[in-house]
């Protein structure tokens, strides 16, 4: 295993088989050490946070480290709820003992009694890894009497907000607590008298201190560029040939990510846009050689955040693509702060407008704009000011596909899932998106599926392996049938011969609709 790299070829088999690999026992070496000598090798490697914000971690340890509370707790953030993000995942399917050692040395230099990890309850594979890893540390005598908690949590996009996610923990619902509570000052279980702040970082964040420990923070800062050391596990979703997680050192192009690493898109077909996930301004095949690191994407006028880029080609509407965004946003909002619920509903319903929806009015350009826009007041947390960065730079980057004067648009062109990805099909190199996201209502509960009422085979040739099986498809059928082929990676033709036509217009005559 190279030097501060954090994914096996192959998933780890056990935790000696981790310590033959990285060739160092962290932990024990942490623990014979003070603590301000860790935080200044912490300090010294430059490490970020990798959870969005990128905020430097031996910052956010000293101010736990130095609080008069002595009461202080340590939880992984590995809820992972950005849409197009499956890096943590990965790490803790390939690698969990990292995430655990990194969580035991920072419990050593903040003095923590509790730990915990943050992770959604849909998220099996990683619990059964993560519980697993847990008994072989008490095994091996690392835990030294602490306790490592996993925590299981909802599917909402907020649980991974750190201020949702302790009051997950608390056992209440992912709502962020108001914004002068951040984790550092006011922890969990906290009382009048004892705030006891909490240290919340990112699994990959908690992964690369155990390298940090045991090579040095010099070391770890030879990897990556000056504003970004290290590695980063970057995931390549949408329309690239081989979707993925991959770990580079920080700071490679975006060309290189999608192009190289990703494959690139289908032939015939060329990159047209690319989100980094829903927290930043839309990026433009212009800036496909900016370096992927916090300083170079925010220069490029968007921002690295979970390092998840989605890859759209040239075949995707960008109205679709600013509507399913937009869509997504307003749903997770979780209504605590009018401003915000108020704005993305707009955005949302005005998106909708332009696709001829019932709340269509001619302004609905400019109502999703300003809509956007005005979501971020006295807000809790962050999700409106990613929807007031996003959703305007697509309505305005790509205002040609709006229509002069901005009109309103065929609802013929395929719409767009922005969802949560659930799992990686290994089989097809695919990531699974969450298609629940599409009945998801903005009060958090779920349309009924509509239900596939009228599959009716009308006529069964003999020779079914050379001639076309003719089924009768009920018509709301199609845009599901066709959704899920677009997932699974392929095409549906619907076929309508003449005959058929005129059956469905008499159908249509008759209000029949299978
Ligand atoms: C809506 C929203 C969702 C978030 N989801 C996650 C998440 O799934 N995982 C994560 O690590 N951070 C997430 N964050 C960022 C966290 O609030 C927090 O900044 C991060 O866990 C800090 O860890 P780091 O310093 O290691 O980056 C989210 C933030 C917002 C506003
Ligand atoms: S800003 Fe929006 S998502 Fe965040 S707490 Fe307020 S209403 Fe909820």
């Amino acid at each position: 295993m190279r030097e501060h790299w954090l994914l096996p070829d192959s998933p780890y088999r056990s935790y000696d088989a981790y310590l033959d690999a990285v060739g160092s026992r962290a932990v024990e070496v942490a623990r014979g050490r003070p603590a301000a000598q860790l935080l200044e090798e912490i300090k010294k490697s430059g490490l970020r946070g990798r959870g969005g914000a990128g905020f430097p971690t031996g910052t956010k340890w000293a101010t736990l480290a130095n609080h008069p509370c002595r009461i202080r707790d340590a939880v992984v953030n590995a809820a992972e709820g950005e849409p197009g993000t499956f890096k943590d995942r990965w790490l803790l399917r390939y690698n969990p003992y990292a995430v655990l050692e990194g969580l035991l040395i920072a419990a050593h230099v903040i003095g923590a009694r509790g730990l915990y990890v943050g992770v959604k309850a849909s998220s099996t594979t990683e619990i059964a890894r993560l519980t697993k890893a847990i008994e072989e540390l008490a095994a091996a005598g690392v835990l030294a009497g602490s306790e490592i908690r996993v925590v299981p949590g909802p599917e909402e996009y907020l649980f991974g907000e750190e201020k949702a996610l302790l009051e997950v923990i608390e056992g209440n619902e992912p709502l962020p607590r108001e914004p002068h509570y951040p984790p550092y000052e006011k922890g969990l279980f906290a009382t009048p008298f004892s705030p006891n702040p909490a240290l919340v970082n990112n699994a990959e964040t908690f992964a690369h201190i155990p390298s940090i420990v045991a090579r040095g923070g010099e070391s770890f800062r030879r990897l990556g560029t000056a504003n970004t050391s290290g590695t980063c596990l970057y995931t390549i979703s949408g329309d690239v040939l081989r979707p993925g997680v991959y770990e580079r050192e920080a700071g490679v192009t975006l060309r290189e990510l999608v192009h190289d690493a990703a494959g690139g898109p289908r032939e015939g077909r060329q990159v047209k846009a690319i989100l980094s996930g829903v927290a930043a301004p839309v990026i433009t095949p212009s800036r496909l050689d900016t370096p992927a690191d916090f300083a170079s994407m925010e220069m490029a006028g968007s921002a690295l955040g979970s390092a998840g880029f989605i890859v759209f080609d040239d075949s995707r509407s960008m109205p679709r693509l600013a509507q399913a965004v937009a869509r997504f946003l307003y749903v997770e909002s979780c209504n605590q702060c009018t401003a915000c619920k108020h704005g993305l509903r707009t955005a949302s319903e005005a998106l909708d407008g332009i696709f001829g929806a019932p709340t269509s009015r001619a302004d609905d350009y400019l109502r999703a704009l300003y809509g956007a826009r005005s979501a971020p007041q006295a807000n809790r947390c962050y999700l409106p000011v990613e929807g007031a960065a996003l959703i305007p730079s697509l309505l305005e980057t790509f205002e040609q596909e709006f229509g002069t004067p901005h009109g309103h648009l065929a609802s013929s062109s395929e719409p767009i899932l922005i969802a949560q990805i659930c799992d990686f099909d290994a089989e097809r190199g695919v990531f699974l998106v969450d298609q629940r996201q599409a009945r998801k209502q903005p009060d958090w509960s779920y349309a009924e599926e509509p239900r596939p009422s009228a599959i009716r085979v009308v006529s069964t040739p003999r020779d079914v392996d050379r001639a076309p099986v003719v089924v009768r498809l009920s018509s709301d059928l199609v845009p599901l049938l066709s959704e899920r082929a677009r997932s699974a990676g392929r095409t549906l033709d619907v076929l309508v011969n003449d005959a058929m036509r005129e059956w469905l217009e008499q159908a249509a005559e008759r209000g029949d609709r299978d």
